[in-house]
């Protein structure tokens, strides 16, 4: 910045008018607790995310919160329709957020200006390229996440119309997008906004000379050269206002009737149905077979003429134990698994295997709750309960 020039720095120029400020905080407020509630069901598995689920009130409450808040973000944006509409129509002001080859050129001149290749940075009108680029993908932003948010939304009335193929391609879509704006938000915009300098206009609506003529100068000079966009006369405001109103009202009520059809279309995605049966054998053996196990050679099978078909604990029973359990009960003290004669004397407080009988040994009561720290897969347990029923053999 200039400073030679000794400007005044009281002088403060309007940005936002406080319509604009509350769409901005709306914006925060929705855009935030969207990404909020959104990061933590895509990166469920990330530490931080079941301890902010819980303290949101519960993976149902999280999904909620996340549709109130698309229904915030998409009635604001139909409402910043309305007021572009406004602005453009009935106000005849210019539509200064259109980019144009101009924001071309400033691209280049700035990039050059920070290389040290341009002497000055170029001059910049109400929205520099800057925060045209960020209000656009704002916009391709919305209209990504409105779109497939609705496929994840109404997945029923999607694959209606479209193969089923591009829900999961929008849940794919969603996600990325949605990181990609949190780091635009994160990166881009709060380094522009408040790290380069602390822009105050969204809590003040005002910025300063310093500002203006930092990253708005032509808009400066222009203001200064009293080059300001006239003002429309009464009678041509009610005129346009005559055309205005009926044509929005018809409009955005279309809008929200759409907004209204989005959220209550279909309950499919919303619903939570209840959770299986939790223990279903999936596969229970019918008659005994041993497992088949690499310490046992055919010879050494041939040497041992167990019972033909039962379960011993050479024959593969020890072989389930040293993989389930053995890290916590493998060692000298409290119940072993280390052998057969330790695993038929039991724990602290006796013996855990009674002998053709599985539902009376505690150590299929044990594990079989599903609460103890080892467990056994279905098929492990089915086996081993045989194992027990047939007498708890060692070979
Ligand atoms: C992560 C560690 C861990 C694993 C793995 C584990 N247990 Fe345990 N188990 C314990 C602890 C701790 C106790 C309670 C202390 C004790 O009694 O020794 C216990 C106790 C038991 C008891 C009661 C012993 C008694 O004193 O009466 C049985 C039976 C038992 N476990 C069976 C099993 C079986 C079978 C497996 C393999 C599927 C297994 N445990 C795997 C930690 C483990």
């Amino acid at each position: 910045m200039d400073t030679t020039t000794a400007t005044p720095t009281h002088k403060v120029y309007l940005r936002f008018d406080i319509l604009q400020r509350i769409e901005h905080w709306l914006l925060v407020a929705s855009f935030t607790t969207l990404a909020v509630t959104g990061l933590v069901q895509k990166f469920a598995l990330f530490p931080l995310s079941p301890v902010i689920v819980r303290l949101l009130g519960g993976i149902e409450m999280v999904r909620i919160l996340h549709r109130i808040a698309a229904t915030v973000f998409m009635v604001e944006a139909i409402y910043h329709l309305v007021s572009i509409g406004y602005k453009l129509y009935v106000e005849k002001k210019s539509a200064s957020m259109l980019p144009g080859f101009k924001d071309l050129q400033d691209a280049f001149q700035t990039l050059a200006f920070n290389l040290g290749l341009a002497k000055e940075r170029p001059k910049m009108g109400r929205y520099n390229f800057v925060e045209k680029a960020e209000y656009w993908a704002l916009v391709w932003g919305l209209v990504i996440m409105a779109l497939t948010g609705f496929m994840l939304w109404n997945p029923i009335a999607t694959t209606r119309l479209l193969p089923g193929e591009v829900v999961p391609a929008a849940k794919a879509a969603h996600g990325a997008e949605a990181v990609l704006a949190v780091l635009a938000i994160m990166l881009w915009h709060f380094y522009h906004v408040h790290i380069r300098h602390w822009n105050a206009s969204m809590f003040t609506g005002y910025l300063t000379r310093e500002e203006m003529e930092e990253e708005h100068a032509l808009e400066l000079e222009m203001l200064e050269q009293g080059q300001v966009e006239p003002e429309i006369s009464p009678e041509e405001r009610k005129r346009r206002l005559r055309v205005f109103i009926p044509v929005a009202s018809v409009l955005s009520l279309a809008l929200l009737y759409g907004v209204f059809r989005f959220v209550t279309f279909e309950e499919t995605a919303i619903t939570t149905l209840p959770p299986a049966e939790r223990e279903v054998a999936a596969f229970v053996r019918r008659t005994p077979t041993p497992i088949p196990s690499p310490t046992v050679t055919p010879t050494m099978q041939a040497t041992q003429p167990a019972a033909a078909g039962s379960l011993t604990w050479d024959g593969g029973v020890a072989d389930i134990f040293a993989r389930r359990c053995s890290a916590c009960h493998g060692q000298a003290g409290g119940f072993s698994v280390a052998d057969y004669r330790s695993i038929m004397k039991g724990g602290k407080s006796g013996t855990v295997i009674v002998p053709g009988d599985p539902d009376r040994s505690r150590l299929i009561q044990v594990v079989g709750e599903g609460k103890h720290p080892g467990a056994f897969t279905e098929i492990e347990l089915t086996v081993i309960r045989e194992w027990i029923a047939a007498g708890a053999l060692e070979r």
